[in-house]
């Protein structure tokens, strides 16, 4: 590793009122806020609010979710989690949660609200979904074209079959992750936060998506579950996994999510 490479990120990131000075957005050049795979399977994912038995399990209280987080390396290797949980796991994330005319506002806050950030999945053992990898489908195109948040809230299957244990080697061998119900990878479309903030946007994409990641990690707390943040990956291995160059999308964070081994459900 470069040691000066640190610094000089530091340093080349930096605002200056000099350089701020007679910058102007090209709105023409601004590239598109969602990502989708039109051609893979779709699934729907239940409602976060309306489905039957949607109440948090447990101490719902937020202090006490708060006092309760805690990262978990062991997770049950025979209990998945359901459509629902993880439904509301990415809901919590990333999804919509204030629909304007021309703005999504979404659950966790990112920078000038461009959302750089997306989610895949590695999914290993939730009820009903075939393991495999997902991309989540934040909103999609309505019949007009126009991108709207009811036609979201769904996964893409980009991959069919066991990923658990190529996830686990990609973060750096923590055979651990292997047996959490699924993984969130989440990348940085970095063109996205590049056209507002330039090189400042490194900073932000982290920031972003130690928002997100802090979110599915209390949601989780939240129903039961529990998770642990991983940052410690083989990029190019994580990149590959994915499908994405590592250049103008590159993996940033992933969150190991399942059942806890001394909180199994009857
Ligand atoms: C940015 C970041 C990266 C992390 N990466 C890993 C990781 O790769 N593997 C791991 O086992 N834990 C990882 N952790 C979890 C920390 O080890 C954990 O948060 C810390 O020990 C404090 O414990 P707590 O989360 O239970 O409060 C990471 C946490 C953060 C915030």
């Amino acid at each position: 590793m470069n040691e000066e490479v640190g610094k000089a990120f530091q340093a080349g990131t930096k605002h200056h009122r000099e350089t701020l000075r007679g910058y102007h957005l090209d709105w023409d050049a601004r590239p598109p806020t969602f990502k989708l795979y039109s051609g893979a399977p779709l699934f729907e994912l239940p409602d976060t609010r309306s489905e039957p038995g949607a109440t948090l399990q447990g101490d719902g209280d937020l202090w006490s979710i708060v006092a309760r987080r805690r990262s978990v390396r062991r997770f049950s290797a025979e209990d998945g989690v359901t459509q629902l949980e993880l439904s509301r796991l990415l809901w919590a994330g990333a999804g919509v949660t204030r629909a304007t005319p021309h703005h999504l506002y979404r659950s966790a806050p990112s920078a000038g609200g461009l959302y750089p950030i997306e989610t895949y999945l590695v999914v290993n053992r939730v009820t009903g979904l075939p393991p495999g990898l997902y991309h989540y489908r934040v909103a999609g195109p309505n019949d007009d074209g126009d991108i709207d948040a009811g036609r979201g809230h769904a996964l893409e299957q980009l991959q069919d079959g066991p990923l658990g244990d190529a996830v686990a080697q990609a973060a750096l061998g923590q055979e651990w992750a292997a047996n959490a119900a699924v993984v969130f990878i989440w990348t940085a479309v970095f063109t996205r936060a590049r056209w507002k903030y330039r090189e400042r946007a490194f900073r932000y994409v982290y920031l972003d998506a130690g928002h997100i990641a802090a979110h599915v990690s209390l949601a989780a707390v939240a129903q039961g579950l529990a998770s642990c943040q991983i940052a410690a990956f083989f990029d190019e291995e994580v990149d590959g996994l994915v499908g994405i160059d590592g250049e103008d999308e590159g993996t940033v964070y992933m969150t190991a999510v399942g059942r806890p081994l001394s909180d199994k459900r009857d």
